[in-house]
């Protein structure tokens, strides 16, 4: 096992300590020698550590992460036009989030090292669920969020858990400039954001997941993109799976952003720009980021897979939100319609299977419905008030 720089190539031994490359500030990517993928894998039980031959540390504390549904949703397919078309549902993990995947083995490596302190900048949901871990861990946890810009049911989490909140007065840009700069000079506090390419390697598993579910790989991946780890992590095991000979073929790999927080879209539509958005705006918090730390992996990603990226409006992201909740009976936050909300606005061309990633849970973020335009009105308690409701 290695560390690879995605910028430079250079190559180092594992250290968890070591986040970014030392030449040129990078991330990583863990990267393992042929022996990993030369026999066959003995892969035992369900979630995330059933894939242990392909993780970098051994499992410490487990919440049951991973194991999601694939459902496969007709009624919606139709509707978007999609033939055959399956929802990952990642709420469904044990803190509402795909973040549990990553998290299970980034705490087992900062345990590996000794730390007694985990720290990451957040929209929420990574906060939430490394406040849930660390708490299992018996570790201290420092969370760094963007004042006023978290929904309500994550930072519940993160004070539910015993976090220490730092709320800063700033956006998720600033606080991961600062907490970056803090696990370097505060070597016991151990990162846990996607710049952690060890926390990735848990992400990876979905992509596992959807292979053996699905006997192959679908035709398309439609996921929405913020910090740009998980597009990157979930390649990724699409690409260890078809290295081991389990699958034929790659899937295109498609990122959903929002209007006013889509750097990766414009730098994939005008190369010579930075990929970067200042004063990143939109309804969907979770990927209300301006300047991405894995945008290189990200790009990689979606230009090798034969992918794209696109943007929606915020009321698009919200109308698609109901539109799968009423139509498949799952509800999901904002940030994880965007993909519903993409394929409904652009067809995906000469597809038949497409798989698309909700990240994270409807009731993370309970005040995107009242942003919605919903109305509840009161009733007398009548027979015939009920029937009233029941024949409008
Ligand atoms: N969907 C949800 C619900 C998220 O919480 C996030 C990221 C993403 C999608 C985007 O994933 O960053 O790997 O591209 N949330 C992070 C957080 C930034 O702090 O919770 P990504």
């Amino acid at each position: 096992m290695q560390l690879r720089c995605v910028a430079c190539d250079a190559r180092h031994d594992p250290d968890p300590l070591l986040y970014q490359c030392p030449k040129d500030g990078s991330p990583f990517e863990v990267i393992y020698g042929d022996e990993v993928f030369s026999k066959a894998p003995d892969l035992k039980g369900e979630g995330v550590w059933r894939y242990q031959p392909f993780l970098p540390v051994k499992k410490s504390v487990s919440l049951g992460e991973g194991g999601t549904g694939l459902h496969r949703c007709d009624r919606l397919g139709k509707i978007l036009g999609v033939p055959e078309l399956y929802i990952k549902n990642e709420g469904e993990n044990p803190t509402g989030s795909f973040k549990d995947r990553g998290m299970t083995v980034g705490i087992a490596m900062a345990q590996s090292v000794g730390s007694k302190a985990v720290a990451c900048a957040s929209t929420g949901n990574t906060s939430a669920s490394m406040a849930a871990y660390a708490a299992r861990a018996g570790l201290s946890a420092l969370v760094l969020l963007p004042a006023g810009k978290v929904a309500l049911g994550k930072l519940s989490q993160a004070v539910a858990h015993g976090a220490k909140i730092a709320q800063i007065e700033g956006d998720f840009d600033d606080a991961m400039r600062l907490v970056v700069e803090l696990s370097t000079k505060e070597r016991s506090v151990y990162l846990l954001n996607s710049i952690n390419a060890f926390r990735l390697e848990g992400q990876k598993t979905l992509a596992f997941e959807v292979c053996e579910a699905l006997g192959d790989a679908p035709d398309a991946v439609v996921l929405p993109v913020g910090n740009a780890g998980n597009v990157s992590a979930i390649w990724k095991g699409f690409n260890e799976w078809k290295r081991l000979g389990k699958i034929k073929r790659l899937p295109r790999m498609v990122g959903a952003q929002a209007e006013n927080s889509a750097p990766i879209v414009k730098h994939l539509r005008d190369r010579s720009q930075p990929c970067v958005v200042e004063r990143p705006d939109t309804i969907a918090t979770a990927i209300r980021i301006g300047r991405p730390v894995s945008w290189r992996k990200a790009v990689a990603a979606l230009t090798d897979s034969g992918g794209d990226a696109g943007m929606v409006s915020d009321e698009e992201i919200l109308d698609a939100q109901r539109l799968l909740a009423r139509t498949e009976g799952l509800f999901v936050e904002p940030a994880s319609a965007t993909p519903i909300a993409l394929l409904r606005k652009f067809a995906l061309k000469d597809v038949k299977r497409v798989v698309c990633v909700t990240t994270g849970h409807g009731l993370k973020d309970p005040d995107a419905l009242s942003k919605a335009a919903v109305t509840l009105e009161k009733v007398k308690p009548t027979l015939d008030s009920l029937k009233r409701l029941l024949d409008a």
